[in-house]
């Protein structure tokens, strides 16, 4: 274990609101399952999963000011739908407050609510355990995506960013444009595969 999990929990539990904090230890134990069975050092997912939200105890309005004070760029689509900055603005906490420099983490803690395409191992390991974490009971298409990260982890990435594309669709919501880049990232991938 990380000897700092001690301490980033009694940080984040001040600072997140306690279902926040509850679905923060159970992403990262998540991770740490995903971690196991797909050969990732368990250390290191555990803390991705661990701080993935650390910055969910700000508002929208404060990140963007938090995000403009120090200097990180926030870009027209970001403005539109604030809520995915939380991802971005949260690697530069993880960095600069939580002391992390392991630059897997802190890339995976910045994509986790869009995505991106070329994700790497640990990115889709917290995408996901992001959405299947045990707490989590709304989605109707858990149980399948909860098997089949266990045994395809890049097709129940491809099938929660179509189900999450879909969702905001039937709701009208503005969708980022990174979430869309990064399923037709995935589509073009998994196009190539059945082509084979
Ligand atoms: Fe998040
Ligand atoms: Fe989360």
């Amino acid at each position: 274990m990380n000897s700092k999990i001690p301490e980033f929990r009694e940080k984040l539990q001040k600072k997140l609101n306690p279902g926040r904090y509850e679905h923060s230890l159970s992403v990262a134990f998540t991770c740490i399952c995903l971690a196991m069975r797909y050969g990732y050092p368990i250390d290191q997912a555990e803390v991705a999963g661990m701080l993935h939200d650390c910055a969910k105890g700000y508002d929208n309005d404060t990140i963007i000011r938090h995000c403009e004070k120090k200097g990180i760029e926030i870009t027209e689509d970001e403005r539109k739908a604030p809520a995915v900055l939380h991802a971005k603005y949260g690697a530069w906490l993880a960095e600069n407050t939580y002391d992390i420099h392991d630059q897997e983490i802190l890339d995976a803690i910045a994509c986790h609510t869009t995505g991106k395409p070329a994700m790497g191992l640990l990115d889709k390991i917290l995408y996901v355990a992001d959405y299947i974490e045990a707490r989590r009971d709304k989605a109707e298409d858990l149980p399948v995506i909860r098997r089949l990260a266990f045994e395809d982890l890049d097709e129940a990435l491809y099938q929660i960013l179509e189900g999450t594309l879909n969702y905001l669709g039937s709701k009208g919501a503005f969708v980022d444009p990174m979430t869309r880049k990064t399923y037709d990232y995935y589509k073009q991938q998994r196009k190539g595969e059945t082509n084979v």
